[in-house]
């Protein structure tokens, strides 16, 4: 069986956008692969962070990765794997400096670091990140990473510092890994249809997929349907975006009345949006009644995870066994 992994971030909430875009096609690729899914608390020292925060978030994700049905044996949390970090500095021994200087997500980051401050600090974690994450996937030898667009120049790096390594060492020891770029539905922000659903840009634009229901109704309620900028015989981009939701959650007959509606011109907005809303709301359901019993047993599922966390250890452990001898450490 073919290896995945994938990461993601412990940012604190888990939106509608991560869910269809991501978590949804992790849940479902664990039919076809041998999946590896890590909580990437590493990654997220990066930018400047709380550390009571940190360790409350890591477990957060883990907790709404199970509620959604990624498995636990599935599961690592990456702080728990310290070898990811000894294999990120072995491999930032063979990555150019002026490669990672290329990287867009690092000058994209040091720049809203430093809208906000022109002075902020930005470290060399945050210069490293793409190393790091090379490291993740590496390690455990994945065929496929599950990943959106945006990660696409990680991913090509990734495959760059493998190659680089094996020519290095003269061994062909690490596999290339490849991006498994799944359709997904792309999810824009309520209140900003010209966006991607995201948390950075704040409370208002991104959908918690564990809100209360009364808090999702009134997002959907008070989500921008005309910018005032149509365009002639063209949907809006946030009826589109209402439409995809509907689509997402898998709600076809509301899709196609209304979008007959839409067609014939007799479309209420305020219709649009409660079929959204109800979609949205019955798709949820059974993942807060699950988050509710993972939660009645916390201490209990934190164990399992720290087991599992520990057998996925076991392979990285492995990874770096062969690794040590491969470069030359004692
Ligand atoms: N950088 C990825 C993101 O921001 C998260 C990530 C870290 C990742 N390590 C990874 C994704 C390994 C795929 C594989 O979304």
């Amino acid at each position: 069986m073919k290896n995945v992994l994938s990461c993601i971030q412990p940012t604190g909430d888990l939106h509608i956008g991560n869910y269809f875009g991501a978590v949804q096609n992790w849940v479902n690729l664990q039919d076809t692969y041998k999946c590896t899914y890590g909580v990437v608390d590493y990654h997220s020292m990066t930018m400047p962070y709380d550390p009571a925060l940190l360790r409350e978030n890591t477990w957060k994700m883990v907790f709404y990765l199970l509620s959604c049905g990624i498995k636990r044996e599935n599961l690592f949390i990456q702080g728990l794997v310290p070898e990811h970090v000894e294999l990120c500095w072995i491999l930032s021994c063979v990555t150019s400096y002026g490669e990672l200087q290329r990287m867009t997500q690092f000058k994209e980051k040091t720049q809203q670091l430093q809208e906000k401050d022109k002075d902020a600090f930005v470290s060399a974690g945050l210069f490293a990140y793409p190393v790091l994450q090379a490291a993740d996937i590496l390690i455990y030898r994945a065929d496929y990473v599950p990943v959106g667009k945006d990660q696409e120049q990680h991913l090509e790096l990734s495959r760059n510092i493998a190659q680089r390594f094996n020519h290095q060492f003269g061994k062909e020891y690490f596999i290339h890994p490849e991006p498994l770029f799944t359709e997904t539905p792309k999810i824009l922000s309520p209140a900003d249809p010209n966006k991607k659903m995201s948390k950075s840009l704040g409370e208002k634009h991104y959908i918690n997929l564990f809100s209360e229901e009364d808090r999702i109704r009134k997002q959907i309620k008070s989500a921008v349907t005309d910018t005032g900028e149509a365009v002639e015989g063209e949907m809006s981009p946030g009826v589109k975006n209402l439409f995809e939701i509907i689509r997402a959650c898998g709600n076809m007959a509301a899709y196609d009345s209304l979008m007959a509606d839409y067609t014939s011109g007799a479309l209420r907005y305020s219709a649009l949006k409660e079929a959204t809303a109800d979609a949205l709301v019955a798709l949820i359901h059974p993942f807060r009644e699950r988050l509710n019993e993972l939660n009645a047993n916390k201490t209990a599922i934190q164990a399992e995870i720290r087991e599992s966390s520990a057998v996925i250890r076991q392979r990285a452990q492995e990874t770096l066994r062969e690794v040590r001898e491969i470069v030359g450490l004692c």
